[in-house]
């Protein structure tokens, strides 16, 4: 039975990762600095600690293991990550993890690593143009990330392949572009916007409006997680080491997104633009490298992921409500 470490196993895509897993017959451990508050976690082996304590890494990580999973981050949509204000900690708090887990797996010979990058590493001067922006993996550099999340992101790729060239571990990378779906964060300012624009929808009265951010016209695409973790699972098992996009080609804009969700909802809604926490104008996912390496790319539609995660979202807050109130 193969052995999987999942770091960050506490989160939306490190949790599905352990089911994952589990249902492909693995023993996993997981490990976070808090439990995942949707039960989406069958690790057989949880423990909860700090990755950014090198002695909590040592502890984690054992010679048993097959592979390492690397998905713990200081993590967020635009409010959290495009302000500026958090900028210090995710910097600090997310190259820490991966410092030390590299360096616990080098010295337990664990060896084969996947770590979590993200679109955010792309060049502004790339995503200009919300109809035309450009994300090919080789189009990384001369590098110009809009964020230090994505600098972070970018230095950590390189410090993955350092370990790979110097001390022979198997890194694995995906530059994941903008993942969704049910059990992720939905409220409290660290949500993206199919989850915040759910939430706005499942919340208004019929015939009201919603806000979104921006002029509503920059584009990004939007990936379910369950073809996520398919895509993990396939780089994992495959001989190529990436960076590679695991993100969806189906690009829309900010106000035609929020049209999809009002549409789902089946209310009266209109919408309107405010100032916000905006990132790069454009985004897309090209899919050309991991389709010629994996012989595989997402297929499944925006909208079928959307009817599925907004009546997660709609079920959270119902539940919210039914929630006792605090004396
Ligand atoms: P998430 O916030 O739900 O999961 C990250 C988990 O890491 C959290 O549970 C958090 O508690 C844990 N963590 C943070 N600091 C830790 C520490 N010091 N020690 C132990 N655990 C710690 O986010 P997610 O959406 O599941 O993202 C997973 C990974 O994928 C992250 O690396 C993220 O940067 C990357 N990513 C995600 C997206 C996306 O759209 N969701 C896009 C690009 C990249
Ligand atoms: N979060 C959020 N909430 N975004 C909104 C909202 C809202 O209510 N209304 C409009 N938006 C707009 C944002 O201004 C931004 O232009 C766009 O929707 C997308 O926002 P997010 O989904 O929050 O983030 P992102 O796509 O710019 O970046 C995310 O994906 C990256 C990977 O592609 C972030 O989660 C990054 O951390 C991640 O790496």
């Amino acid at each position: 039975m193969k052995k999987a470490l999942v770091c960050g196993a506490g989160g939306f895509i490190g949790g599905h990762l352990v089911n994952r897993l589990k249902s492909e017959g693995y023993w996993v451990r997981g490990v976070d600095v808090k439990g995942n508050e949707y039960d989406n976690n069958n690790a057989d082996e949880f423990i909860i600690g700090d990755l950014r304590n090198p002695e909590v890494a040592d502890e984690v990580i054992t010679s048993d293991l097959d592979e390492i999973y690397q998905l713990a981050a200081d993590m967020g949509g635009a409010g959290f990550v495009f302000t500026g204000t958090n900028d210090a900690a995710i910097m600090h708090n997310s190259v820490l993890c991966n410092l030390n887990v590299l360096e616990a797996a080098k010295n337990k010979g664990v060896k084969r690593i996947f770590y979590s990058s993200s679109a955010c590493m792309y060049p502004e001067h790339n995503q200009m143009d919300p109809n035309n922006p450009k994300c090919s993996e080789d189009s990384a550099y001369p590098a110009n990330p809009d964020s230090e999340y994505g600098w972070e992101k970018l230095f950590s790729e390189r410090l993955f392949l350092a370990y790979q060239k110097n001390h022979g571990i198997e890194a694995r990378i995906a530059r994941f572009h903008n993942i969704f779906g049910p059990m992720g964060t939905w409220e409290g300012g660290r949500e993206k916007a199919p989850a915040a624009v759910c939430r706005k929808v499942a919340m208004a009265e019929d015939g009201g409006s919603i806000e979104i951010w921006g002029d509503g016209k920059q584009t990004r695409s939007f990936l379910i997680v369950d073809e996520c973790v398919e895509g993990i699972r396939r780089l994992m098992s495959s001989d190529f080491s990436g960076p590679v996009n695991i993100g969806s080609e189906e690009m829309i804009s900010l106000n035609d997104f929020a049209k999809m969700v009002i549409n789902i909802s089946g209310k009266n809604l209109s919408i309107d633009n405010i100032p916000g926490p905006l990132g790069v104008r454009g985004r897309n996912s090209d899919n050309h490298l991991i389709q010629e390496k994996l012989g595989w790319s997402p297929t499944t539609p925006l909208r079928k992921g959307v009817e599925k995660t907004f009546t997660w979202i709609t079920e959270q807050i119902q539940k919210k409500e039914l929630e006792p109130v605090a004396a």
